[in-house]
């Protein structure tokens, strides 16, 4: 049965939201075939799946390890079927330069790093968690955010999410995928 597999890796929790976000709006435009994985959970094999949207976030620099380990060990199979990548990061919901242009680039050093060529790419903003990071790493991520013109009240979260990009991120995965996804030639 054709299907699409969401495979992601998350710290604090929003590219798991993202994927779920994607998830929904296949099912939305009524796709049921739509499972969503971490890497540590996902099946050995992708061969399974028609077409696959990978995620992650970027901390200190670099998605996880794990992340590129799989696209690596995947590269024939991503490379056979239609695939799409998404970034989630702090620097891609400032409007602050060099600090915008970074999201970018994070995302072009995956593609260079792993040789992996995904037909589509979605650049996200995260968010911050203050609430979830410990003294220290809470006052270093407000100094970052007030360098790159995001929020800086730490008594709470802010989600710097543009969930309208992130919509139609999926609907160009779904224009993509649609001949694996509706199983149509
Ligand atoms: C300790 C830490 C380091 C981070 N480093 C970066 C970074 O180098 N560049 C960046 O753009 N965002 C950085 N961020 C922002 C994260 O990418 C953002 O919070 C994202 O939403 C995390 O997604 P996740 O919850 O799925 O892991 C960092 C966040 C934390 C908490």
């Amino acid at each position: 049965m054709p299907e699409l597999a969401l495979i992601y890796t998350t710290r604090e929790g929003q590219t798991a939201k993202v994927a779920e976000r994607i998830a929904e709006r296949f099912r939305a435009a009524g796709s049921n075939q739509v499972q969503a994985f971490t890497v540590a959970e996902a099946p050995r094999s992708i061969a399974n799946f028609d077409a696959i949207a990978i995620g992650g976030s970027v901390h200190f620099g670099h998605y996880e390890s794990d992340l590129v380990t799989f696209v690596k060990r995947h590269g024939n199979e991503l490379a056979a079927r239609p695939s799409a990548f998404f970034s989630v990061s702090g620097s891609a919901g400032s409007d602050v330069e060099p600090y915008a242009s970074e999201s970018a680039g994070y995302a072009s050093e995956f593609v260079d790093a792993t040789g992996w060529n995904p037909d589509v790419v979605g650049i996200f903003a995260g968010a911050i968690k203050y609430t979830r990071y410990g003294f220290i790493k809470k006052r270093v991520m407000r100094h970052i955010a007030g360098r790159e013109g995001e929020p800086t009240d730490i008594s709470r979260d802010h989600e710097l999410t543009d969930w309208d990009d992130v919509d139609a991120f999926a609907d160009d995965i779904l224009r993509h995928l649609a001949p694996a996804t509706t199983g149509a030639t």
